[in-house]
């Protein structure tokens, strides 16, 4: 019986102490007892909200809990839609005002910080003086949490302007506003905060912080202590804010597709291959003349699909489907069979279900991490994989929660376009020509493969924070 396989720590309920959560939040190995608050420091609009965001999204992909505390909201329910002279350094109320929106900021951190499973805050603010980075330091440390500054140092004209059209103009400081004004007024705040802003210097060596300069040219770290903060500083090196998109593709239907089993390495079935055909051209619609790299599994499917397309490929075991173990080759009808309590024990936890001699999502996430990473790096990506590991992937972009994800429907014979936005990430859905069977099944239900014919296929998707 399945049932007596290991489950670890993952199907336990959630009684813990803070200490022992840490041993079994799913980052793959023991995290010290350790609460972060990471400090974003620089002017407006050098990407730091985008940054902030990131970060956030990346560790709850990792099950630890982070949240985004933003300054700017809690000064918007004192002074929704501010002029630049709010932020002129001389202006007594104005920086009252803002003093006190960084309070309720911290104080609520801070209160969050006391349940046992928020392991990482951002205080995304500018942070841009060293006395106010003394006063959170202080703060931070009467309370036991660390800091990490994380500071965005960027002249680049042209990443500035991108950043002031794309993110404030759409801002809520700026909404019913005419867009041109809108921009002037906030080069004039900029104008502001840079007559007082004093960069992370020489002078603050008693601060653990990590200073991107020019989105990532050049980085300097100083005191990283432990674990966690080395893993934040390490994912922050690999960002890149250039405009580009990653592509998503299920392989082709397989002959096991067909006969409705799982896992196996299976060749693509006659429709499988006419969506291999047809892939090239849904691609170049989508790309036009930008030049890709594709990345397979090292299962036979994914190779099979990609095969037509016209640029470099690269295969990762890494991206080889979720193993089911001893299930591999069964259909879920046989599973459900044999494995009766196996079966319903997947769908009460389908996240943290592990089967034996092989994988649960939680264990496909952290072997996806390198991916995740490289994935950050590169530009253009176009990825041709497999059900479970396009979910896991799909929910590092979306944001998507854990119980949701292994539920997700992702068709086959479907081009999924992501884009990475400032404030979330941009989808599309492309689905060829060519009928396939389903393999989707409901929570509950056995799933005898259905038919899905191209006119069945979902809508098209939108943005998703
Ligand atoms: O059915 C196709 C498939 O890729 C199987 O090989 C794999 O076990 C399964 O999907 C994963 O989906 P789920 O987690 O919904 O069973």
């Amino acid at each position: 019986n399945l049932n007596q396989a290991p489950q670890g720590d993952f199907m336990r309920p959630a009684a813990r102490t803070r200490a022992s959560s840490r041993a079994a939040n799913g980052v793959g190995v023991q995290v010290e007892d350790t609460r972060i608050c990471v400090v974003m420091v620089g002017l407006p609009a050098r990407g730091k909200s985008l940054i902030a965001q990131k970060v956030v999204r990346y560790l709850g992909w990792l099950s630890i809990t982070a949240k985004c505390f933003n300054v700017g909201s809690y000064r918007r329910t004192n002074t929704p839609q501010p002029s630049a002279s709010f932020f002129d350094f001389t202006n007594k109320e104005g920086e009252r005002l803002r003093k006190a929106a960084a309070e309720a900021a911290v104080t609520d951190m801070i209160k969050w910080f006391k349940s046992p499973n928020n392991l990482i805050a951002i205080l995304d603010a500018t942070n841009s003086t060293k006395s106010r980075r003394r006063w959170i330091k202080d703060r931070c440390d009467s309370e036991g949490i660390e800091t990490l500054f994380v500071e965005s140092k960027c002249d680049d004209e042209d990443l500035i302007m991108a950043n002031i059209k794309e993110v404030k103009t759409t801002s809520p400081d700026y909404q019913g506003q005419d867009p041109e004004e809108a921009a002037k007024d906030f080069r004039e705040r900029i104008r502001m905060y840079e007559r007082v802003y004093e960069t992370l210097d020489e002078d603050e060596t008693d601060l653990t912080y990590c200073k991107i300069i020019d989105v990532g040219s050049k980085v300097i770290i100083n005191r990283i202590q432990d674990y966690l903060q080395s893993r934040v500083v390490y994912y922050l090196m690999n960002l890149h804010i250039k405009p580009r998109s990653i592509w998503i593709s299920r392989h082709g239907e397989s002959m096991y597709n067909l006969s409705g089993q799982i896992g196996g390495d299976a060749d693509l079935s006659p429709r499988g291959q006419q969506y291999a055909k047809m892939l090239p051209e849904l691609v170049s619609k989508s790309a036009g003349d930008r030049t890709l790299t594709v990345w397979t599994s090292t299962l036979k499917r994914t190779a099979q699909t990609a095969r037509y397309l016209p640029y470099e490929k690269l295969s990762w075991k890494a991206l080889d489907e979720l193993d089911s173990g001893v299930c591999d080759g069964l259909t879920y009808a046989e599973i459900e069979k044999q494995y009766p309590q196996d079966f319903a024990a997947r769908d009460a936890d389908k996240y943290n279900y592990r089967y034996l001699g092989g994988e649960s999502y939680r264990d496909v996430v952290i072997r996806l991490e390198p991916i995740i990473m490289e994935l950050e790096r590169s530009e253009n990506i176009l990825i041709v994989t497999h059900q479970a590991v396009l979910r896991c992937i799909y929910a590092y972009f979306m944001g998507t929660q854990q119980e949701q994800s292994p539920w997700m429907e992702v068709p086959l014979h479907t081009l999924i376009k992501l884009t990475p936005r400032a404030y979330g990430t941009e989808e599309e859905r492309m689905r060829a020509d060519v009928p396939a069977v389903s393999t989707w099944r409901e929570k509950g239900s056995k799933a005898v493969h259905s038919e899905v014919t191209p006119a069945g296929s979902p809508g098209l998707g939108g943005m998703v924070k």
